[in-house]
């Protein structure tokens, strides 16, 4: 049985490919702060399950016991693969830095960096002491890359996911542990997210009307071809590249 662990499976692209994962027979364990019935619907229809947590993932105590209880779950002994996808953050509060105030700091941190630095600890040292072969992928962002006036916090949390990523990958080839950690940018889709981000004033983020031109002419794209990617690159287990930076525009 192979079982995939995702992090902000409510909506957007967490959701998109906890079903593509569910069509392919892969059991889900989805984790948010809010449910998503129709991926219950999907798993009736599949057959493979699907098992919400709710869990704010910026509050470490609730991280740490939610994924107590899913590690219990997941690695069992007829268990051949774990998938972790940390999916889940936040692309505010955008605003320059000497607007930002340290809750707003504190918490963007934490969900965007913090907690899939637990997740991937926590998984891989129970992956390890079962013995069983996991997958971990983090879901990076082009603002890693680059300055954007405003996105300050989501760029350098990106950033330093992505230096924390290809640090643990390289650990884990040198200890021939077998296990897998990757990055996947999934580049601008028609989410939530999206729409926060075209919310902004210019004050707070200078390129704010590109961003609404891009939904104007159709450019965002579409979670479910985005999850068929990742999914396809994710069944391929035996193809993965550990320590990959995967990008969707080499796909789409
Ligand atoms: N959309 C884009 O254009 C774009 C571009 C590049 C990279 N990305 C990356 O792609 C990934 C998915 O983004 P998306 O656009 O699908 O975002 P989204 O539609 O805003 O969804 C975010 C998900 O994260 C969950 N989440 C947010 N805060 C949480 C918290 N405190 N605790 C637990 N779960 C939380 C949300 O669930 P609840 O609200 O139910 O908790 C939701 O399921 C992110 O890593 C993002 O940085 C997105």
């Amino acid at each position: 049985m192979k079982y995939a662990i995702i992090t902000g499976s409510s909506k957007g692209l967490g959701a998109s490919t906890a079903k593509q994962l569910l069509k392919a027979g892969v059991h889900v364990v989805g984790i948010a702060r809010e449910t998503n019935d129709s991926l219950l619907q999907v798993a009736k229809e599949t057959g493979a399950t699907y098992q919400h947590f709710n869990c704010n993932l910026s509050d470490t105590n609730q991280l740490d016991r939610t994924f107590e209880k899913i590690n219990d779950q997941v690695f069992k002994k007829d268990t051949e693969l774990v998938y972790l996808i940390n999916n889940a953050a936040t692309v505010k509060p955008i605003d320059i830095a000497t607007r930002l105030t340290s809750e707003a700091v504190q918490a963007h941190m934490q969900l965007n960096l913090i907690a899939p630095i637990l997740t991937t600890s926590l998984v891989l040292k129970r992956a390890k002491h079962c013995g069983i072969k996991t997958v971990i992928t983090n879901v990076s962002s082009g603002a890693a890359g680059r300055s954007t006036y405003g996105w300050s916090l989501y760029g350098s949390s990106k950033a330093g996911l992505n230096r924390y990523t290809e640090t643990v990958a390289l650990e884990q080839a040198e200890l021939k542990t077998g296990h897998q950690v990757i990055l996947f940018d999934p580049s601008i889709m028609d989410t939530n997210m999206q729409g926060d981000i075209r919310s902004t004033s210019p004050e707070a983020f200078q390129d704010v009307e590109q961003f609404k031109q891009y939904k104007a002419d159709n450019k965002l794209s579409n979670t479910t071809d985005v999850a068929n990617v990742l999914v396809k690159i994710l069944l391929d287990d035996t193809a993965i590249i550990n320590g990959k930076y995967y990008s969707i525009k080499d796909y789409l």
